[in-house]
């Protein structure tokens, strides 16, 4: 039977890939629930099955508060991850370890690693034990250890190497009580965002993929993977990522 998820959450409901896909699953789940989870309500469209929620990765209290909330309305049975950081005001992709610094790493580790690893603890128990339910976080190909010929980018490939870590502890863990949840790391293409703008030049038109586009190829992902993927990171045509 085909996945078709009643009460889905969206982390990172601000950024390009995590609206596009809620616009996504509105179009495509006539009867879902979205629940939209950013730092700021602003740039949530307004719909009448999207409730918007605001989080911060300062205050897990109130994270756990969201998820009993959720938990008594129903649970969940999708769970979409979009948050993520590559550079901000303060830090930016170290090209060489001299430029490492503690509050980059920190920031870049807090937003990609600690963050999802926080929404894991207090959401995954939403899912349900015996019916078919995805928790997907977008990591990254840069992430693969194995893969990486480059160098570089040291804070953000590490944070995702690590996020890439915890799904996987995740997987195995949930897989004793909830045999039919799958649990993924993502990787969503070069995608046209505030995140990859910076890093644009030299990518030709026609690797640079749009958020709708990405959104799109990542929920077909999601509404076809099975048991044997869980625990591993997959890519917006479904091939794994080697770890
Ligand atoms: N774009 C690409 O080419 C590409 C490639 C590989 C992987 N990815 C991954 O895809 C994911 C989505 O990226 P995107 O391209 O859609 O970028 P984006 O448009 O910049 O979206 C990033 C999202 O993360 C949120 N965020 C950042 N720091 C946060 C924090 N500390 N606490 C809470 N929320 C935070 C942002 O919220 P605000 O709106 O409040 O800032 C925004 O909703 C990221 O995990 C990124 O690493 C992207």
């Amino acid at each position: 039977m085909p996945f078709s998820p009643k009460r889905i959450a969206v982390f990172g409901a601000s950024g390009a890939i995590g609206s596009a896909f809620i616009n996504d699953c509105l179009d495509r789940y006539h009867t879902a629930t979205v629940f939209c989870f950013a730092r700021s309500l602003e740039r949530i469209p307004a719909h009448e099955r999207v409730e918007s929620r605001t989080f911060s990765l300062e205050d897990p209290e109130g994270l756990n508060a969201s998820a009993d909330a959720i938990k008594a309305a129903g649970g969940l049975d999708l769970i979409f991850v979009a948050t993520g950081q590559l550079h901000s005001t303060t830090t930016k992709p170290e090209k060489t370890i001299r430029a490492l610094t503690y509050a980059g790493m920190e920031e870049t580790y807090c937003t990609n690693t600690i963050l999802p690893a926080m929404i894991m603890k207090y959401f995954l128990p939403l899912l349900p034990k015996h019916k078919r339910a995805v928790f997907a976080a977008i990591s990254a190909r840069v992430g693969s250890i194995s893969d990486n010929y480059l160098g570089g980018w040291y804070s953000y490939r590490a944070s995702k190497a690590a996020l890439n870590m915890l799904i996987r502890c995740a997987a195995i863990e949930m897989q004793r009580t909830h045999q039919s949840s799958v649990i993924i790391g993502m990787h969503p293409g070069t995608v046209d965002s505030s995140l990859s703008k910076p890093f644009q030049r030299g990518i030709q038109e026609s690797q640079l993929m749009q958020p709708k586009q990405s959104a799109a190829m990542l929920l077909d992902v999601i509404s076809k993977v099975d048991q044997s993927q869980t625990g591993k990171c997959l890519a917006y045509d479904g091939t794994e990522i080697a770890p």
